[in-house]
């Protein structure tokens, strides 16, 4: 006779994705292998994070990136864990990270290479010295071995995302993850040492008055986005920045609002990477039920030429987007 003592949640990020991968008949497992290297590697990261202070790993890397911006030892060491523990996986064809200038070739299709892996080790690192939320951010595409080189391999648009999420290292350690079939909350129990399903299918909030952007630059905004500012502060918007964009958006996934970051005369094209920032969160995003435009077109439709490359991004609830683009690009006013 089953006990009715509560055994608490047991449906691990594991299992789970072993579950879904059993709903595509003739799936391998190689994907649920990427995912379990991901997992692997965000508790390696989230252990790192909280102890950096105390093992002396904050601070200046002393180099630059490819993107010519100042490397933490934090970005590098998030780097190498992520690197390490892909290396290892038989059907990764490329890996591609914000921290190195090329995506590096691990195998070929014909050696099994069915997916690409790219990634933001650490997003919004400068925040760490301040103890505040960082992420690691995750695409996965399939390898198309009739396209030459590895660059080209992985400019696909966002919508031939496989898979997409992120690992947020905030006062708990989440992993938000969507397959195309909906977005998943895992949280780690530390003491378990596992990543625990706490929602299912979630469904991004409508009606947040909240835009989230860095108003420091409001100058160098074209003037829609100055429009949308000046509409916002008369309609009684209030303002969220926490300057990661993985933490900026997992706020707005879980309670509705708008993220923006708009070309700046620092950044013409905007600052954040498409094809391991933009492409990914918009992705889930999406998948959640909201919207991501970029310079008036759906982000996910875009198709990228650079690995680096850089592009503006409205991204959040679907009524909060579109009163942004009815002022930046002053279609027909927009009362949500
Ligand atoms: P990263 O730490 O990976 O370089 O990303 C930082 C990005 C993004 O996370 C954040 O939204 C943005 O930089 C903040 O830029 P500003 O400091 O210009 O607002
Ligand atoms: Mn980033
Ligand atoms: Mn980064």
């Amino acid at each position: 006779m089953r006990s009715n003592v509560d055994t608490g949640n047991l449906v691990s990020l594991q299992s789970h994705i072993l579950q879904e991968e059993a709903r595509h008949p003739g799936a391998s497992g190689d994907f649920s292998w990427i995912v379990s290297a991901i997992s692997l590697a965000g508790k390696a990261i989230a252990h790192k994070v909280r102890r950096a202070r105390l093992e002396g790993v904050l601070g200046d890397w002393g180099e630059q990136n490819v993107q010519g911006e100042e490397q933490i030892r934090m970005d590098v060491i998030a780097n190498e864990t992520i690197l390490r523990c892909l290396g290892s996986r038989a059907s990764i064809a490329v890996v591609a990270s914000e921290e190195d200038e090329e995506p590096t070739i691990l195998r070929t299709g014909k050696d099994g290479g069915k997916y690409c892996v790219l990634f933001d080790p650490l997003d919004g690192s400068s925040n760490l010295d301040a103890c505040g939320p960082v992420g690691t951010i995750f695409s996965i595409l399939r390898n198309d071995a009739s396209i030459e080189g590895a660059e080209a391999t992985i400019c696909q648009p966002g919508m031939k995302q496989v898979a997409a999420g992120y690992i947020l290292y905030g006062p708990s350690t989440a992993f938000v993850i969507s397959t195309g079939n909906g977005v998943d909350l895992f949280e780690l129990d530390p003491f378990m040492g596992s990543f625990l399903l706490v929602k299912q299918g979630l469904r991004i909030p409508s009606g947040n008055r909240t835009y989230s952007l860095n108003e420091a630059y409001t100058e160098s905004f074209p003037k829609g986005y100055q429009r949308y500012l000046s509409w916002a502060h008369g309609q009684g918007y209030s303002s969220r920045y926490i300057g990661a964009f993985v933490a900026d958006v997992h706020r707005i996934l879980m309670s509705g609002g708008v993220f923006l970051y708009p070309p700046t005369s620092k950044h013409p094209d905007g600052k954040l990477r498409l094809l391991y920032e933009a492409n990914p969160m918009a992705f889930i995003i999406e998948q959640a039920g909201g919207k991501a435009m970029s310079s008036g077109l759906p982000t996910l439709g875009l198709h990228p030429q650079r690995l680096h490359q850089r592009t503006p991004i409205i991204v959040g609830s679907a009524d909060q987007v579109e009163a942004v683009a009815a002022q930046v690009h002053q279609v027909a006013e927009w009362h949500p």
